[in-house]
C-alpha cells in the first residue's frame, strides 16, 4: 500500500504542470457551497480544476457539516464508497488523495482517521488557507494529514482573491463563527469565535461579482447580524451600513442576507429594511421555538415577545416583509404545551416558509446532557404536525401572490423546453415561458398559478401592448 502511493506520487510529480482533477462534495448550509469555492481557489495554482465526479479525481474533498443527526453517519458510508474506488486507482498506479474537510472533520477529528484510516486528510474549516501544505504532505502519503486547529489569524487574510465565477446571484461570506452557544448547537464548537471580514474586503468582492454579472448578492455568516466589520474611515460597520454600502454598487440591484440571530438584529438594519430599496422584503429570522420556557433552556437570549416585538418593527419599517423561521421540535424538557405555544407563534406571525428539525443530541453540547429527552415518536408526530401547518401556511401565501406582478431575477433555464426559472423577491422560485435572452435580466412578471413549492408567471404586459390592444 505504502508502495503504491510512492508509485502513484512519482507519476503525479512529474505532471506538475498537468491539470489535476479535483471534486469536492458539499454538504449542509450555504456558507459550505462558499467554503467550497474558496477551497479550489486555493487549489487552481497548484494545477486543480474542478471536476462533476469523483470518478477519476486525483483529490476528492468531502466538505462536510454536522449540524444535525446522521450527517457524520453520511460521511462514513460515503468514504467506504470511495475507497473503493481509491483502490482500482491505486492499484492502476494513480493517486486519489482522499479528503474530509467541513465541520464533520472538525468535530470528530481522529475518530475518522481511526474509523477510515485510508483517508489522507482531515481538515477543519477554519484551515483552508493551509489546504497546498497539506496536499503536499498527502502527496508524500506516510501519514494522514489532521489539521483542526483554530489559527490565532483568520484564514481569509490568507486565501486568495477570491476567483468569481459567471452569476447573477452569488453569495458572500462576510461573517464566520459563533459566540451564542445555543445549547443544541454544535458550530460555536465547529466554526470557532465570531469573525467578520473588513468592510473594504467585503466591497471589493462585491464589486467583482457585479463586474462579472450578478445582479443578487446574498451576504453569508452563521450570524451575520453579528457582523461589524473594520471600516475604511477607521471604525466599524454593522450589517446595516454594510449592505448601504452594497445598495451603492453598479449592477447590484438585489441584496440579502442569512442567517439571522434574533437578539443582535439592531435598529440600523430595521432601517435599512425601510430605506433601501434593494434590500428584498424576506428575511429567515429563525425563533426555533415558540415557548419561552424552551427558548431558556435554549439560551436563545430572547423571549417570544422579545420576537414579537422584533417582528412588529420590522413590519413597520417595510410592511410587505415576509417571515422565514426555523424550528427544533422535541428539545429537551419540551412538553405538550410547550409545543402548542410553537404552533402558536406560526399562525400568529404567520411564517410563509420554515424548516423545522426533529432536535438531534449532538455531542459535547450542553442540551445533549439534558436528563430530559424526548421520545423519538413523540419528536416525529410534533414535526409532521408542525409541517402540516408550515406547508399550508406556506400555500396559503404562495395562492396569495396570484394576479399580482413581481420583479423577477431570471437566473436559469427550467426543466422544460423554452422555460426560464428566477426567484421572486419573496424568494419563490417562479416559472415563466421566455426567451433566452432575458437570462440575468429583473422581468415583471404577472404571477398565474401557484404550487407548493413555485409559482407560475407570465411576462406582465407592457404600456405598449396595452395600448396596441386597446386599438385592436
Ligand atoms: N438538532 C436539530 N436542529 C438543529 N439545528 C441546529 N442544531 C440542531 C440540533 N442539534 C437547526 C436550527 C438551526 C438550523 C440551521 O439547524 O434550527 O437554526
Ligand atoms: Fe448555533 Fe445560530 Fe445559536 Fe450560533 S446563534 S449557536 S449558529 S443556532
Amino acid at each position: 500500500m505504502y508502495l503504491q502511493k510512492q508509485m502513484a506520487h512519482k507519476r503525479m510529480g512529474s505532471e506538475t504542470n498537468v491539470t489535476k482533477k479535483l471534486f469536492i462534495k458539499s454538504y449542509g448550509c450555504q456558507m459550505n457551497v462558499y467554503d467550497a469555492d474558496r477551497m479550489s481557489d486555493v487549489l487552481r495554482p497548484l494545477g486543480y480544476a474542478l471536476v462533476e465526479t469523483p470518478d477519476d479525481a486525483n483529490l476528492v474533498i468531502l466538505n462536510t457539516c454536522h449540524i444535525r443527526e446522521k450527517a457524520a453517519e453520511k460521511v462514513y458510508s460515503e468514504l467506504g464508497r470511495l475507497n473503493i474506488q481509491k483502490k482500482v486507482r491505486e492499484s492502476q498506479g494513480e493517486q486519489m488523495i482522499l479528503a474530509v474537510g467541513g465541520c464533520v472533520a472538525q468535530a470528530e477529528g481522529e475518530e475518522i482517521i481511526r474509523r477510515a484510516p485510508y483517508v489522507d486528510m482531515v481538515f477543519g474549516p477554519q484551515t483552508y488557507h493551509k489546504l497546498p501544505e497539506m496536499v503536499a504532505r498527502a502527496h508524500r502519503g506516510t501519514d494522514t494529514v489532521l489539521e483542526t486547529d483554530f489559527p490565532a489569524e483568520s484564514k481569509f487574510d490568507h486565501l486568495p482573491t477570491p476567483e468569481i465565477k459567471e452569476g447573477y446571484s452569488a453569495f458572500l461570506t462576510i461573517q464566520e463563527g459563533c459566540d451564542k452557544f445555543c445549547t443544541f448547537c454544535v458550530v460555536p464548537y465547529t466554526r470557532g469565535a465570531e469573525y467578520s471580514r473588513p468592510a473594504a474586503a467585503v466591497l471589493d468582492e462585491a464589486k467583482r461579482l457585479a463586474g462579472m454579472g450578478a445582479r443578487e448578492i446574498t451576504l453569508l455568516g452563521q450570524n451575520v447580524n453579528a457582523f461589524h466589520g473594520d471600516a475604511p474611515d477607521g471604525g466599524e460597520w454593522g450589517l446595516g451600513r454594510m449592505i448601504e454600502e452594497v445598495a451603492k454598487i453598479d449592477g447590484i440591484d438585489r441584496i440579502r442576507y442569512t442567517t439571522s440571530y434574533p437578539a443582535e438584529v439592531d435598529d440600523a438594519l430595521i432601517e435599512a429594511h425601510r430605506d433601501i430599496e434593494a434590500l428584498m422584503p424576506f428575511l429567515h429570522l429563525p425563533v426555533q421555538s415558540g415557548s419561552d420556557r424552551v427558548l431558556q433552556g435554549m439560551n436563545r437570549r430572547h423571549g417570544v415577545d422579545e420576537y414579537r416585538r422584533l417582528v412588529d418593527k420590522l413590519r413597520h419599517a417595510r410592511p410587505d416583509i415576509a417571515l422565514s423561521s426555523d424550528f427544533i421540535v422535541g428539545f429537551p424538557g419540551e412538553s405538550d404545551r410547550d409545543f402548542d405555544c410553537t404552533l402558536g407563534l406560526v399562525r400568529e406571525i404567520g411564517f410563509v416558509q420554515a424548516y423545522s428539525f426533529k432536535y438531534s443530541p449532538r455531542p459535547g453540547t450542553p442540551a445533549a446532557a439534558h436528563e430530559l429527552q424526548i421520545d423519538e415518536q413523540v419528536k416525529s408526530d410534533r414535526l409532521s404536525t408542525l409541517q402540516e401547518l408550515l406547508n399550508t401556511q406556506q400555500r396559503a401565501f404562495n395562492e396569495d401572490c396570484v394576479e399580482r406582478t413581481f420583479g423577477v431575477l431570471l437566473d436559469g433555464r427550467g426543466r422544460l423546453d423554452g422555460q426560464l426559472i428566477g426567484r421572486s423577491p419573496y424568494m419563490q422560485a417562479v416559472h415563466v415561458d421566455a426567451d433566452s435572452d432575458l437570462l440575468g435580466q429583473i422581468v415583471e412578471l404577472d404571477i398565474i398559478s401557484a404550487h407548493g413549492n413555485s409559482l407560475g408567471g407570465q411576462l406582465a404586459k407592457t404600456e405598449s401592448d396595452l395600448s396596441e390592444r386597446a386599438i385592436a
